[in-house]
């Protein structure tokens, strides 16, 4: 017997599939403030649910995978915590290289490179450099990421571009902000999911989630496994997505003649 089509198992057509899934990976400190563990614990543990969440998107054949991992707000957390996060990135980096490769699988860097740890850096410029030719799932790591300062860069970016007479002020349209921001050549999600029942954007992908459809679980990131990822697939496969036009059924009723 052949194996079912794993997009097939879904029920669903592969063109209902999300090209862009961008997760908001929240709940590490409650999964293990609920078992009175260290909330260090949850963000190790967290790390299983991204190998899942990874090979599970590259088995279904999802273009793209963001991943919220870091914001540029996390620098408020207690110094411990920051400073183990940091040091489990590092490792998470070098741990995942061959599972990387395995599965054709390429990594970006979505966010800023101030601040983070030489230690991360390094490992993260490997992993990148490695991997810059696969053509499988593309993932964005979000570390050290803000959508507002990527804003802000993207302004500054064109401001000089207009400044130094490559650009009149006119030309800047919605095409030319979006290929300014970090995120530049990744099309826009179109699933934003959260895990951990927050419902709220926490400073990710402001511009580029305008027409993103949101699922919100309540499962805390470490418990997250591909059949909650199943789930939100499924609930966004039964989405009308209209932006901003009234839909095809409405569509049938207004111009039926008569
Ligand atoms: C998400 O889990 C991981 C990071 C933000 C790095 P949290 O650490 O925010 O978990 P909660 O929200 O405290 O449960
Ligand atoms: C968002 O989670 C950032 C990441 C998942 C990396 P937070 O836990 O930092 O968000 P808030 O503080 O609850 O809004
Ligand atoms: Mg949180």
């Amino acid at each position: 017997m052949t194996p079912l089509d794993p997009v097939e198992e879904l029920g669903i057509e592969r063109e209902a599939l999300p090209r862009h899934i961008a997760i908001v990976m929240d709940g590490n400190g409650r999964w293990a403030r609920q078992r009175g563990l260290p909330r260090l614990d949850g963000h190790r543990e967290g790390a299983k649910s991204v190998r899942a969440t990874v090979t599970h998107c590259a088995r279904l054949g999802i273009e793209y995978l963001t991943l919220y991992a870091f914001s540029l707000e996390n620098w408020k957390r207690p110094k411990m915590e920051v400073a183990g996060l940091m040091a489990l990135y590092a490792e998470y980096l070098i741990k995942e290289r061959d599972e990387i490769m395995e599965n054709g699988i390429r990594v970006l860097h979505l966010g800023s490179r101030e601040r983070l740890p030489d230690a991360v850096l390094r490992e993260l410029d490997v992993t990148l450099e490695m991997c810059k030719d696969n053509k499988g799932l593309t993932v964005s790591l979000a570390l050290n990421y803000a959508s507002r300062a990527e804003i802000v860069e993207a302004v500054r970016c064109l401001a000089r571009r207009v400044q130094a007479g490559e650009l009149q002020p006119d030309e800047i349209d919605e095409a030319a902000v979006s290929n300014s921001l970090w995120s530049a050549g990744v099309p826009d999600p179109d699933l934003v999911i959260r895990t951990a029942g927050e419902m709220r954007l926490s400073n990710f992908l402001l511009w580029q989630i305008s027409y993103a459809e949101l699922c919100v679980v309540p499962t805390f990131w470490p418990d997250f496994r591909p059949e909650h990822l199943n789930g939100a697939i499924i609930e966004f496969a039964k989405r009308e997505r209209r932006f901003g036009d009234v839909g095809p059924v409405a569509a049938q009723v207004t111009d039926s003649p008569g």
